[in-house]
C-alpha cells in the first residue's frame, strides 16, 4: 500500500488507487477542502508536492491549474490524484481558516470526470 507523508500530520498507508483528496480526508483525517466535489472545478482541493509528485495528470487538472494560473512547483489537484505510489506533501488548503461552512460536496470514489491521462509537462 502506498504511504502517504502529511507535514505537520503523520504518516499514513492507504489503499492503491484511492483518490488522493479521499484519503487526506479518510484516512489521515485531514480537514483537506473539496468545495466542487472532486470535479476539477474549484481548486480547493490543491496540496502541495514535496516528492512523489505523479508526473501523470489528467487533462481536466491540466486546464484547471492552466485557467487558474496555478504554476508553482508541486502545487496539485489532489482530487484529480490516485494513491499509485509514495507521497509527501503539505497541507495548504483547509477548512481551518477558510471561512467555508464544510469542506464541500461528496466526492465519488472514482475520478471525475471520466480522466485523460497525459504527461505533466
Ligand atoms: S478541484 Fe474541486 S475538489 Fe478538486
Amino acid at each position: 500500500m502506498p504511504k502517504i507523508i502529511v507535514h505537520g500530520t503523520g504518516e499514513f498507508e492507504v489503499p492503491h488507487g484511492k483518490r488522493l483528496v479521499k484519503a487526506l480526508v479518510e484516512d489521515a483525517n485531514v480537514d483537506q477542502l473539496h468545495a466542487c466535489g472532486g470535479q476539477s472545478r474549484c481548486t480547493s482541493c490543491r496540496v502541495k508536492f514535496i516528492a512523489g509528485e505523479p508526473e501523470e495528470i489528467t487533462e481536466a487538472e491540466k486546464e484547471t491549474l492552466r485557467v487558474r494560473e496555478i504554476s508553482e512547483d508541486g502545487i496539485r489537484l489532489s482530487c484529480q490524484i490516485q494513491c499509485n505510489q509514495d507521497m509527501e506533501l503539505e497541507i495548504i488548503s483547509r477548512l481551518e481558516g477558510s471561512g467555508r461552512k464544510d469542506l464541500g460536496s461528496p466526492v465519488s470514489d472514482e475520478i471525475q470526470p471520466e480522466p485523460v491521462w497525459t504527461e505533466k509537462s
